[in-house]
C-alpha cells in the first residue's frame, strides 16, 4: 500500500477558496448548486460548525469535504447535521472521504444526528452509520427550465404578500415553528441576511395570519433556488412564487428554478405544472434519515425546503 499520508494534509474549517473548489467540484460532477457565502452562514448561524477538507499539500487543491452543524436551541435537544460530502471522482475509493466522515462523527458522539442521503447512498449511510430512522419518501428535485416558465396564471386574491421588512419578525419565527419543529430563530435571521436573496411572507387577507413564507436565492452556475418555500395551501404557495419571482432582477436570464420537497406533497408538482404548462422535470434526489430520533416534518406545507446540506426542511 503507497503512503499518502505526506502528500495529503485535513484541514478543519480552511480558508474560503477551499471550499470555492468544493462547490466548482461538485458544481460539475453532481450539478451541486450553492453559493459561495453559504460557508460564511454555516460558520456563523450554526452553534457549532467543522468543515473537514481533505487537501493536495503541494497544490493546494481540493481532494474532499466534510461539513458538520450543530443546531443546539435552549432547552432542546442538540441535533447535528452532515452535508457537502463530497470526493473529486479521481480520488474516490481510497478511503480519503470516508476518514473524515468518521471524524464528524467522532465529534458527533451519542447525540443525534441527520443527513440528506442521496438514492444511491442511502442504504449505506443506514446500515454502516446507524442513520437508519429514514423518512417513509423520497425527497424530489423538481425543476423547471426559465424558458417555460410562463406568469400568467390566476391566482387567489385572498392572500397578499409583503416584504420581510415590512412584519413583524417574531411572527414570522412563530409561523417557522409550526413547520420546523426546531427553534432556529437566529439562524433563518442570518439566513435571510444572505446576498442574492428575495424573501417575503404570504398573509391571508381575511384573518391577517401569516399563511407562508419563501426565499428565492440567486445560485452559481445560473440557477434559482426555491429554500424554504412554506405554504398552508397551494393558492398562498402560488401568490408568493408569483410575487417572490418577479421581484429579482432579470430572473429570466438564468437557466433553472428548482424545488426540494417530499414526493408525498403532490401540490408541488401541481403548482409547478401550472407555471411551466407541465414542462418539468422531477426526479428523487434523497432522504432525511437519522440516528437517533427521527424527527417528523410536514411535509404538506412544505414546497421547498431551505438547504439541502444543513437544513432539516
Ligand atoms: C460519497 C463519496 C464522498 C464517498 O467517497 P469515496 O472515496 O467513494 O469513499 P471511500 O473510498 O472513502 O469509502 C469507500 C467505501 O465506503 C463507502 N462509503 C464511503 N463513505 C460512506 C458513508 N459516509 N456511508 C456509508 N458508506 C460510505 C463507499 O461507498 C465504499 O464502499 P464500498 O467499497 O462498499 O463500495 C463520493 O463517492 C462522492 O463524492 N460522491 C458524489 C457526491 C455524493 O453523492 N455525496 C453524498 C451526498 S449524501
Amino acid at each position: 500500500m503507497t503512503d499518502t499520508s505526506s502528500r495529503f494534509e485535513t484541514l478543519v474549517n480552511p480558508p474560503q477558496e477551499i471550499f470555492d473548489q468544493l462547490l466548482k467540484w461538485s458544481g460539475e460532477t453532481e450539478g451541486w448548486s450553492f453559493q459561495a457565502t453559504d460557508y460564511d452562514f454555516w460558520r456563523d448561524a450554526y452553534d457549532g460548525y467543522w468543515f473537514f477538507a481533505v487537501i493536495e499539500k503541494e497544490s493546494n487543491s481540493f481532494v474532499a469535504s466534510v461539513s458538520l452543524a450543530l443546531l443546539a436551541p435552549e432547552n432542546e435537544e442538540p441535533l447535528y447535521s452532515i452535508g457537502m460530502y463530497y470526493c473529486r471522482p479521481e480520488f474516490r475509493g481510497n478511503g480519503q472521504a470516508l476518514e473524515i466522515f468518521r471524524k464528524a462523527l467522532a465529534i458527533v458522539g451519542d447525540h443525534n444526528l441527520t443527513l440528506w442521503g442521496v438514492v444511491d447512498l442511502s442504504p449505506k449511510y443506514a446500515s454502516k452509520f446507524g442513520l437508519d430512522k429514514v423518512n417513509d419518501c423520497w425527497h424530489m428535485c423538481t425543476t423547471i427550465k426559465m424558458i417555460h416558465v410562463n406568469l400568467d396564471v390566476p391566482i387567489s386574491d385572498e392572500y397578499q404578500t409583503k416584504g420581510l421588512n415590512e412584519v413583524d419578525r417574531q411572527k414570522v419565527h412563530e409561523f417557522d415553528r409550526t413547520v420546523c419543529p426546531k427553534t432556529r430563530n437566529r439562524l433563518m435571521d442570518r439566513w435571510f441576511q444572505c446576498p442574492q436573496s428575495y424573501t417575503k411572507v404570504v398573509f391571508d387577507k381575511a384573518s391577517g395570519n401569516i399563511v407562508g413564507y419563501t426565499t428565492i436565492r440567486i445560485m452559481l452556475k445560473r440557477k434559482l433556488s426555491v429554500g424554504p418555500m412554506y405554504a398552508m395551501n397551494k393558492a398562498a404557495a402560488s401568490r408568493l412564487f408569483h410575487d417572490v419571482l418577479v421581484e429579482i432582477p432579470e430572473w429570466r436570464m438564468h437557466d433553472d428554478i428548482c424545488f426540494l420537497h417530499a414526493a408525498s406533497n403532490a401540490d408541488v408538482t401541481d403548482l409547478v405544472s401550472e407555471y411551466s404548462g407541465g414542462r418539468f422535470e422531477s426526479k428523487e434526489f434523497m432522504r432525511g434519515q437519522y440516528t437517533k430520533q427521527f424527527i417528523p416534518i410536514p411535509h404538506q406545507y412544505v414546497y421547498s425546503i431551505s438547504d439541502c446540506a444543513h437544513a432539516i426542511v
